[in-house]
Order: C-alpha cells, then structure tokens, then sequence
C-alpha cells in the first residue's frame, strides 16, 4: 500500500497546497508513482498542474463510493508517474454527505486499502485550511500528516491552538481502539522570511513541541521565495523551475532536503535521475538502518 501523506492546517494560506504539489512532481520525478487527491472543495491543487486526461469523476466519487473508488477517477497530469483525482465539489454537499455517515472519520482510510492504490507509491493528500469532516477523514487517512506554518504571529498562534486541536480532537477516540488513532503530525516551517521575527517564531516553536508525544517540527525549512509562486504560475514543479544547485536555499535542494527528510529511504536520489522502484518508501530505511524513524515509516 502506498505511504499517504495529508496536508493539513486549520489556517488557510500556510503553503499547503504549494508543497502537496510540488512534493508530488519532485517524487514522481525520482520515479516514484504519485497519486495527489485534492481534498480541498475549493480546487487548487486541481489546477496546479496540466492535465493530459481528465477522468470522467473525481474526489467526490472517492468518497461517496465510501472508499471504495473505480478507476474512473483517476486523471493523469503531463508529468510522467504524477496522476490526480480533482476536488468536483463546489459545495458544501461532500461535507454534508460525510456528516450523515457514522464511519465518516475512516471513508479516506478506506479508500487508502483500496485495490486501486496498489499502483502507487505515495498518495498526497491536500485539504482545505478549515475545520471539517472531510479535512479530518483525510487526517485519518494519513500514515503523516504535514501542517505548513508561516513563522508569523498568526499563523503560529492558529497552528499551536486551532491545527493541535483538531489533531487532539481526532485522538480522542483512540482510547477505543488503535485504529482510531491518527498518524503523527509534522510541521513545516515554509515561507520563511529572512527576519529576526520568523527566526524567533520558528525557535518557539521547536522549543514549544520538542516533547510532544505526536507532533514535531520538521528541520527543513522551506524559505520565502519567489520561485514558489513563479512556478505555480508557469505550472511547472518548482524544483524544476528554480534548478541552482550551488544556492542552499535554492527551491531546488529545498525541496530536495524535504523529500529526503519524509522519506530518508530517498536520501541522495535526485530529481531526473530515477533509481527507486516499488517499495522503497514508507518502511523506515532498512539500508541506513534507521530502524524506521523515516517521517513517513
Ligand atoms: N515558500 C513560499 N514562498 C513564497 N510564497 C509561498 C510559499 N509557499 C506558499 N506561497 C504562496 O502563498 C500562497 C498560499 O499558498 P497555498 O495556496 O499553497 O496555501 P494553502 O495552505 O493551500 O491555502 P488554502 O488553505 O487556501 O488552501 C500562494 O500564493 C503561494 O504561492
Ligand atoms: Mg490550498
């Protein structure tokens, strides 16, 4: 089964989108399969990339099959190894759907067994910056969640109370049950300006989760840069847009640093020069002997 990873955060605007989708073109990149779901029912990451077939049904035929979708949903973008299943729902009926079905919490899980995720290798799953069923079962259906947090006051302050929340609230139910508990939740520091503000913002928060049982503070740090939105626009993954490999902040080894620290099986592979097959991800690294504290193991 794939590893699964969903962007989360109660705050809109933090770059979940931003790294779903470039995450997902730096990995297809490396010759992994990469399924990205677009949870959000505002579509965004819908339209980050071009798309070279659109599947006749998208997210709302995932979760109203109850997970268990048909390959009809599945679209494929101009990138080799890189498909998608488009958010098709405008309204606010998915969330309603959910809200009437009691297993609404476990529906993505579900569709995260299904035979039709054998294909892949990782499933990215982005979800709208808001509190919601739909958000939550994507949070279920996570091996790790990534929470991206722009080291300004607000943001901070909605990911330490509203994002830990929601991540507490869906632990509740794991006293019933092991099944019940949700993946650990990762922070991404992104958007990072070159400020004492942000520098002691981030401080405080690696200080502030440095014990916490299920949360911790990603070391990569993805700076504030132009490149991101440059390549948003130019619809293209930005390790490709900005490809200086002698700048450490280039959005070219960030995005590298990133892939390598949630997958540290990856470490060294590098875009265009696929060496990876099925399977190596998501199982710790067995090579480096690790004993599995890859983020996403
Ligand atoms: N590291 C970065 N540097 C500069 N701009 C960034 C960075 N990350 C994201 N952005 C920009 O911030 C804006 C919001 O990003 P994005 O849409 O990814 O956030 P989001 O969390 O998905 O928002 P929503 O909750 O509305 O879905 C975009 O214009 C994006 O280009
Ligand atoms: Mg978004």
């Amino acid at each position: 089964m794939p590893a699964v990873i969903s962007f989360v955060s109660t705050k809109g605007g933090v770059g979940k989108t931003t790294v779903a989708a470039n995450l997902g073109g730096l990995l297809a990149a490396f010759g992994l399969k990469v399924l990205a779901i677009d949870a959000d029912v505002q579509p965004s990451l819908s339209k980050f990339f071009p798309v070279h077939y659109r599947s006749p049904r998208g997210l709302s035929a995932v979760v109203t099959s109850g997970g268990n979708p048909a390959d009809d949903c599945i679209s494929r973008t101009i990138f080799s190894n890189l498909d998608l299943v488009y958010s098709d729902t405008p309204d606010a009926g998915l969330q309603a759907w959910l809200n009437r079905r009691e297993d609404r919490l476990m529906i993505l899980r579900r569709a995260m067994q299904s035979p039709l995720m054998e294909a892949y290798d990782v499933v990215l799953i982005d979800t709208q910056g808001a509190v919601g069923e739909l958000q939550k079962s994507a949070a279920m259906a996570a091996n790790v969640m990534v929470s991206p947090v722009k080291p300004d006051a607000l943001s901070a302050g909605e990911f330490a109370t509203g994002t830990i929340a929601m991540l507490d609230e869906l632990n509740r139910l794991a006293d019933f049950g092991e099944s019940f508990r949700s993946g650990d939740l990762l922070a991404l520091i992104n958007a990072h300006e070159r400020t004492t503000n942000a520098r002691a913002l981030s401080a405080v928060l690696r200080q502030r989760f440095a014990d916490h049982a299920k949360v911790r503070i990603l070391d990569t740090v993805v700076p504030s840069a132009a490149a991101y939105c440059a390549a948003a626009t130019a619809r293209i993954p930005v390790h490709d847009f900005d490809r200086r490999r002698q700048f450490d902040n280039s959005a070219w080894n960030v995005m590298h640093r990133l892939a390598w620290e949630l997958f540290p099986s990856l470490a060294n592979v590098y875009a265009g020069a696929p060496r990876r097959t099925r399977g190596d991800v998501g199982t710790g690294d067995e090579r480096t002997g690790d004993g599995g504290q890859g983020a996403v193991a």
